[in-house]
């Protein structure tokens, strides 16, 4: 059987962690798309995993697979997989063949194009977007042509001096050395003998079948989020690919069937986040340069109370350090990704970064141009004029977590429950688990999807 985990948000939902939680009983965890523009977080007693572009079970020692609906940079492959050595794993992880190769040039061309924008996406400039262009261009090149270095030359040779055209004569800038043919092929083959010698790349659907069909457990690790899938998003401001559910089968190669038949969970962080530009209608103040038109007027008492639960949540970049813009739960987007991803079941986490607060608001339908709906509108102009109606909530008290979660469901703060439970009835999806703190251990399972 498997088991679907999806953002149903904007990313940084806590993926990673449900990953992480539910791996226990999993044999395979596959991550379907995306790349190295992930950042799921595992925290295990005192040990904190960082992970980019490799599935969350490598922590648990699981079989891990990159999917072919991923984009892969062999750099960053085998740098994760150092540092995970090095810090006493023992990574068991296959690429499949049908994934597209991350190069040099793609990164270039993703920060060249942000530059150019009027209105960045604010990538995360990993060259997510220019591969995945290439590949639907049918100009990528896949992880299995690194194996085969006549093709790879002859990919390049064909490739190269197009982007060289783009980056010179669309963009006027100088081209370098992440568009040299030779330094590339000998670069790429390398890491193509690597994925040899380690004996790592996989034809992931039928090897995936295969596990299944021996009765093995496979777990799909979603990247990103509903809001920022390329169909389903918020577009422009979205990623490339599909972390819908659609995108666990064709970026796994696993029939919708297969898909179908297992469980499809959605995670829920328990109030709304946003990296970046982009609407985001349940925002609580706003975050000068990133929120759309805000100039730090909205008032001490909304800054204080975004204030404080971005510094209770942690919600700053973890590279720049940059704010992360804060909000309400937004109903209305948790619909969207039900009807969207098709969920049997809801994870809502950070319900222990809310205590503390009087009050706790949940944005329950918007008003668009007079009209009340209920669920995301189609175009991101039309979500950026949503106006929000909110239900209240007494807030619930600052407890110890840690306690909670080895007592159970039952010791949540009645308050927190009955937020929970609101969410749930809304949504008519179950709670399958109660996230109170980053741990592994602090968090409240009521199902286990993976048998
Ligand atoms: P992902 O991208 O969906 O895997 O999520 P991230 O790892 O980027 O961001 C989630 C952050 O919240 C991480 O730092 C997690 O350790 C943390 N986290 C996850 N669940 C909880 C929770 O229930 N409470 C708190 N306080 N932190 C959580
Ligand atoms: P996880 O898996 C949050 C955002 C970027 C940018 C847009 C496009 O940790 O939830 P890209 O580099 O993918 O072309 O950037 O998508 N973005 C994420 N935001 N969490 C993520 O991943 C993200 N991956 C990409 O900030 O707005
Ligand atoms: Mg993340």
């Amino acid at each position: 059987m498997t088991v679907t985990i999806i953002g149903s948000q904007l990313g940084d939902e806590g993926k990673g962690g449900t990953v992480d939680l539910y791996g226990e009983g999993a044999d395979v965890v596959v991550r379907y798309q995306g790349g190295d523009n992930a950042g799921h977080t595992v925290v295990v007693g005192e040990e904190t995993y960082e992970l980019s572009l490799l599935p969350s079970g490598v922590v648990r020692g699981k079989t891990c697979v990159i999917g072919n609906g991923c984009v892969v940079n062999p750099e960053t492959l085998f740098d994760e997989l150092d540092a995970l050595r090095e810090r006493g794993l023992d990574p068991d992880v296959r690429v499949a063949e049908r994934a597209h190769v991350i190069f040099p040039y793609h990164r270039r061309l993703d920060g060249i194009e942000e530059e150019d924008k009027d209105e960045e996406v604010g990538t995360t400039g990993r060259g997510i977007g220019p591969t995945y262009e290439d590949k639907a261009g049918r100009r990528g090149v896949r992880i299995g042509d690194l194996l085969d270095p006549e093709v790879l030359r002859t990919r390049l040779e064909y490739v190269v001096p197009q982007k060289c055209a783009v980056v010179e004569d669309v963009f006027g800038k100088e081209a370098g050395e992440e568009l040299d043919v030779d330094d590339l092929y000998e670069t790429y083959r390398t890491y193509g003998e690597r994925l040899a010698e380690e004996e790592m790349t996989v034809n992931c659907g039928s090897y995936l079948q295969s596990r299944i069909d021996d009765g093995d457990e496979v777990l799909c690790e979603g990247a990103q989020g509903t809001l920022i899938d390329i169909d389903h998003g918020n577009y422009p401001f979205v990623t490339s690919s599909n972390p819908t559910a659609g995108g666990a089968c064709t970026g796994t190669g696993l029939g919708p069937t297969e898909i179908g038949q297992g469980e499809i969970v959605g995670i829920v962080k328990g109030y709304a986040t946003r990296v970046g530009s982009g609407p985001m209608p349940s925002e609580l103040a706003g975050v000068e340069g990133d929120t759309p038109g805000y100039d730090g007027d909205a008032g001490e008492d909304e800054e204080n109370l975004a204030t404080y639960i971005r510094d209770e949540g942690g919600e700053y970049g973890t590279v720049t350090g940059r704010p992360r813009r804060v909000g309400w739960l937004d109903l209305p987007v948790l619909r969207h990704a039900t009807r969207a991803n098709g969920f049997t079941g809801i994870v809502v986490g950070h319900v222990d970064v809310l205590a503390g607060l009087d009050e706790v608001k949940i944005g329950v339908s918007y008003d668009l141009d007079g009209e009340t709906i209920d669920a995301v509108p189609p175009t991101t102009e039309q979500w950026g004029r949503c106006e929000v109606d909110y239900r209240s909530f007494e807030g619930w008290p600052e407890v110890d977590w840690d306690a909670v979660a080895s007592e159970g469901y039952e010791a949540i703060p009645e308050n927190a429950r009955e937020y929970l439970e609101f969410v749930e009835s809304e949504l008519e999806t179950p709670l399958y688990a109660v996230g109170v703190g980053p741990g592994r251990e602090e968090t409240i399972v009521l199902e286990n999807p993976v048998e």
